[in-house]
């Protein structure tokens, strides 16, 4: 089944107030593609500033806490999420499995959080290079989303990004061979957790993906849209992607 497809940037702790110029060239080129979603992952700060300067371009954060509210310094809500703005949320990324020790349970106790409070969840997977050296590639994202994808999530309310950890920021990407094997154990997997909704998520591949590589990763089955990094933060980069897709 042929899904609408999503282009996501994560800008991760990148931009700043003055990039949010670049939304501009971003919003055109997601208006060239109509049948094509595009979201923007700015810094927390900088969601509300993002809507209001781009009120037609959906906005998401990078990450969320599954507690509504309480004693958790630092930390941003769901609520607080979408009193900003945004409309989707980016759980689970590698960097923050590793830098914040995050684990499977916790990244699925904050998609429950997202989707309970009206925000698309973006849950992320994806193996180490140690991991594929080793042939566990397959086995490690499946646990990933045995642990993580929450159970109640549905085409509309779930997003799985596919990201190998080897391949972010890299400039190295997975062979197409590699991307079709994944993207097809996630689906399958997402269908026996999910049922028939299953099939309606989309899967997105991330790990430096580019204008020049783009069509090729967005053409292999069961790649509905890219999560990108580095290359979302210009226009000039992301609006070849979204064309692509
Ligand atoms: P790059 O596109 O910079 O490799 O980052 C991918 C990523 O981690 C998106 O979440």
């Amino acid at each position: 089944m042929a899904l609408r497809k999503l282009v996501a940037g994560n800008w991760k702790m990148n931009g700043s107030l003055a990039a949010l110029s670049e939304l501009a060239g971003i919003v055109e080129a997601a208006q060239a593609r109509p049948d094509v979603d595009v979201a923007i992952c700015p810094p927390a700060t900088l969601i509300a500033p993002a809507v209001a300067a781009q009120p037609g371009l959906a906005i998401g954060g990078q990450d969320c806490h599954a507690n509504a509210s309480g004693a958790h310094t630092g930390c941003v809500s769901v609520t607080l999420l979408k009193e900003a703005g945004a409309s989707c949320v980016i759980v689970g990324h590698s960097e923050r499995r590793a830098d914040q020790h995050e684990t499977d349970a916790e990244v699925q106790a904050k998609a429950q959080a997202a989707i309970a409070g009206g925000l698309k969840a973006i849950v992320c997977v994806g193996e180490t290079e140690a991991q594929r050296d080793a042939g566990q590639a397959v086995a490690i994202v499946e646990g990933q989303l045995d642990g993580s994808a929450p159970r109640e999530g549905t085409g509309e309310t779930l997003v799985v990004a596919y990201e190998p950890v080897w391949a972010i920021g890299t400039g190295r990407t997975p062979t197409v061979g590699d991307v079709a094997e994944m993207h097809a154990a996630i689906r399958a997997k997402l269908v026996a957790l999910l049922g028939a909704e299953g099939a309606k998520v989309r899967i997105l591949y991330g790990g430096s993906v580019k204008a020049s590589n783009a069509a090729e990763l967005l053409s292999v089955p069961d790649v509905d849209g890219a999560l990108v990094g580095g290359a979302s933060l210009k226009a000039v980069d992301f609006g070849p992607i979204i064309a692509a897709a």
